[in-house]
């Protein structure tokens, strides 16, 4: 049942390249540049006017959920706001028939996911789901939605569950953008085209296993970890610390990049390893600086880079490569290392990676 993987959540990494595939399925058509949900075709109108997207999720779907922002602001330009499900739910938030939520959810049965959809459906919003789990209790109340069609996620910290999530924000924010307008049809053509590869790519980051595998073992005894990333590589940050801290019980933080100064930098010494999200692209220059900053107080630098980099490389201590790719697409890239590192710090520690203590894989109680 492991396919010969030494646990679930390492056979649901592999499966990665698979289950982006199957995501997008039918879905993108690039050589058209055309984006397909059937699922919100009878909302296509709605998209297109809508003022404000508010995207409702807990854990890693909410991480998903910042990405989600990054990608719909940039090419569909709706506002958007991201918020912590049991958060939302317990205070009295603004929400009108015009609004447009979606709720992310693996299993689809989170207590405060659905509690918020609930309380936005009462109030006249419009609600999208993005689920994995067929059927269950949340795909079932939503108005509409869009499947990630993962397959069964059997390893409690969510792995292919959440690139396929950000796969279909991804496909979300084009297809928004799209009904508005607001991205040229000769760039859906290129980003698609790219994004049909991305598969192909993520198995090209898997093979970097048996060097994050060393890299694991210099720092399987670290009592903390930072995690930094700018741009749509911060929530991917915010990922690979929680896959870290629920996984091996190190305790670890997920910042964007350059609020480092403004506090945890006083926490860098020479036994603290720092994970830089340093691809070359918009923020690179400035992820360098960050960098730098780790550097001249005696962090250790495990740096993800693009293929080819040379600069980065140059000063981090330990660096990983994911192939070059377009920017919306890096955090499906970015994700893969952090995982895989995670689980060899686990399984090098002797913890239960697929079921750690006090988790479940589906929170039902609030
Ligand atoms: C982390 C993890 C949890 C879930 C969270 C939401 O690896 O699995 O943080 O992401 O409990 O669960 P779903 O997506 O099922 O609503």
């Amino acid at each position: 049942e492991k396919g010969g993987y030494e646990h679930f959540m390492l056979k649901e990494i592999y499966e990665q390249p698979r289950s982006i595939r199957d995501c997008m399925r039918g879905r993108i058509y690039p050589q058209q540049g055309k984006v397909q949900l059937g699922g919100l075709k009878e909302y296509a109108d709605k998209l297109k006017n809508v003022d404000r997207i508010i995207i409702v999720a807990c854990g890693t779907s909410w991480h998903a959920g910042l990405v989600g922002e990054y990608l719909i602001e940039e090419y569909a330009r709706v506002p958007v706001e991201v918020e912590y499900a049991s958060e939302f739910r317990y205070r009295n938030p603004i929400i009108s028939e015009k609004d447009v939520v979606i709720a992310i959810s693996q299993s689809g049965e989170t207590a405060d996911t659905m509690a918020a959809i609930e309380l936005a459906k009462e109030k006249g919003a419009t609600i999208f789901g993005i689920c994995n789990v067929v059927g269950a209790s949340i795909p079932r109340t939503t108005h509409a939605g869009v499947y990630t069609h993962a397959g069964p996620e059997i390893g409690v910290a969510s792995t292919k569950a959440f690139t396929a999530q950000v796969s279909v924000l991804t496909l979300i924010a084009f297809y928004i953008a799209q009904q508005r307008g607001t991205i040229a049809r000769n760039k859906l053509i290129e980003y698609l085209t790219e994004l049909n590869e991305i598969p192909e790519l993520v198995e090209k980051a898997l093979k970097a296993n048996d060097h994050i595998q060393s890299i694991a073992a210099k720092f399987k005894d670290s009592r903390n970890c930072l995690f930094l990333g700018r741009g749509s590589s911060f929530p991917v940050a915010l990922e690979g610390a929680l896959k870290l801290k629920e996984i091996s019980y190190i305790h670890a933080e997920g910042y964007p990049a350059a609020e480092m100064k403004h506090g945890p930098i006083a926490l860098i010494d020479d036994e603290m390893p720092v994970v830089v999200i340093a691809t070359k692209h918009s923020s690179y220059e400035k992820v360098i600086s960050n960098i730098q900053e780790v550097k001249a107080r005696g962090g250790h630098i495990i740096a993800i880079v693009t293929e080819g980099d040379t600069e980065v490389k140059g000063m981090a201590d330990y660096a990983i490569e994911i192939p070059q790719t377009a920017e919306p697409f890096v955090p499906l890239l970015a994700t893969i290392p952090l995982q895989l590192l995670s689980y060899h710090i686990a399984v090098m520690r002797g913890c239960n990676v697929d079921q750690p203590r006090n988790l479940a894989k589906s929170v039902t109680v609030e």
